[in-house]
């Protein structure tokens, strides 16, 4: 156990989510000292997310099963009667201001590309959105793999949504659109290549709730996205989240580059995309790739994807029977939760090639300290992983974590609670 100066244990850093109040305190705060005239129309927020399994399948029309963290980010925003969007935010000192008629791809740089890119977005789709002043705060952890964008962009699209009348946030109908103008802001004018899972996430999440959601194209609102009541307290359970502080950058090649090796392997096998190919096909599908790629990158891509795929529909199944057989949870069946989003990891680090030496280390450590199963969450290359914990086990995994990357050298971790929380709504 590393010690402090005084010889005490050093103890695990935790990382609170804001009270609502305290969130819309701090933005209207902020709002007042940031700019003259009248005060805000309102303040909204829009979770983080972590993602309990399926990852790097929602561009592939796979299947994920995230859940919104309670840390979220919030945003005080007034209406404009011209097209200037003026934002500020408590976590740069840079502010950012632009007119909605210059926003177009490649145009616009910088933090406010995921606002502005919102805005640009619903005015493409044909609404009617106009310019805006508005300040941010935030208690998602920034690049740490929980969606700190994708908070942002939904907290505005549900505030813009608000302000300008445009009658989408009431229902998952409208919401799914909302989610497809933040995939367009974050897609065309922010410039990461993403898919539509941290989005979904943030504006379709339910508190108590797991969301499975389904990639396939051409499935209604209600079959793409189902809330699924995942309720681990009461299974005398926790996730435990471990931001491992490891620098983590979606706007590098290495997404990119991932996502570009699934649409060619899906290209050589001639299926739209790589949801076509099924465990049971799997094999002739590896067959099949072995002339077009000697190094077997192609290969061990397709297996994760297919893989994983298959395991997020278990563990979604297991979730939605309470974790147990007759509705209450039975321990064989939260061993076999475990087993698969550890075997998520194994794929991930193994096949999909995006852990990285702390991810690694978390879960490892994690799995060793009692945890039922751990991986990373996200897009990985850094980030946080999650562990699957008895709640009262929840103190030694993490004082294992922290100590394991002291005797490593790491920077300390920190930790979140991540009971299922709500998704993105108006505040005050
Ligand atoms: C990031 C992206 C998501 C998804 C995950 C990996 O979070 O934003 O679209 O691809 O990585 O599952």
């Amino acid at each position: 156990m590393p010690e402090t100066t005084d010889g005490r244990p050093a103890a695990p850093l935790w990382l609170p989510a804001w009270t609502a109040e305290e969130g819309a305190q701090r933005v209207r705060d902020l709002f007042d000292r940031t700019f003259d005239g009248p005060a805000p129309d309102g303040v909204w927020s829009a979770p983080g997310r972590v993602n309990v399994i399926g990852e790097h399948t929602d561009y592939n029309a796979g299947v994920c099963l995230p859940t919104a963290l309670p840390h979220r980010t919030y945003v005080a925003l007034r209406r404009r009667d011209d097209d200037v969007v003026r934002i500020a935010s408590a976590q740069t000192s840079e502010p950012w201001r632009v007119r909605l008629a210059d926003v177009a791809p490649g145009a616009v740089e910088g933090w406010g590309s995921y606002v502005a890119g919102v805005a640009w977005a619903l005015r493409e789709a044909g609404h009617a959105v106009g310019g805006f002043d508005a300040v941010v705060d935030s208690c998602v952890p920034f690049g740490a793999s929980l969606s700190s964008s994708a908070a942002l962009e939904c907290a505005f699209a549900v505030a813009l949504d608000d302000v300008f009348g445009l009658g989408l946030g009431g229902d998952d109908a409208g919401r799914t659109q909302l989610v497809a103008a933040c995939i367009r802001a974050e897609n065309e004018i922010a410039g990461a290549a993403t898919g539509g899972l941290d989005q979904s996430a943030a504006l379709l999440c339910r508190a108590g709730s797991a969301l499975l959601l389904d990639f396939r194209p051409g499935l209604a609102p209600q079959e793409h996205a189902v809330p699924t009541p995942f309720d681990l307290a009461t299974a005398g359970l926790t996730l435990l989240v471990i931001d491992t502080r490891a620098p983590h950058q979606l706007v590098d090649g290495q997404y990119a580059a991932r996502r570009t090796s699934c649409e060619q392997a899906a290209s050589i096998l001639g299926v739209p995309t790589l949801r076509d190919v099924t465990p049971e096909g799997l094999k002739d599908a590896l067959t099949a790739l072995a002339e077009h790629d000697e190094d077997g990158v192609l290969r061990r891509r397709v297996r994760h994807v297919v893989t994983e795929t298959a395991r997020a529909a278990e563990l979604a199944e297991l979730v939605r029977g309470g974790l147990g057989a007759d509705g209450s949870p039975d321990a064989a069946v939260v061993a076999r939760a475990g087993a698969l989003m550890t075997a998520s990891h194994a794929s991930l680090r193994d096949d999909y090639e995006v852990t990285v030496r702390e991810t690694d280390l978390s879960v490892d450590t994690s799995l060793a300290a009692g945890a039922i199963g751990a991986r990373m969450t996200g897009g990985g290359f850094g980030g946080s992983t999650i562990a699957l914990v008895r709640a009262d086990a929840v103190e030694d995994v993490a004082a294992a974590v922290r100590a394991a990357f002291a005797d490593a050298g790491l920077a300390a971790p920190a930790f979140l609670q991540a009971p299922p929380s709500a998704s993105a709504g108006r505040d005050a």
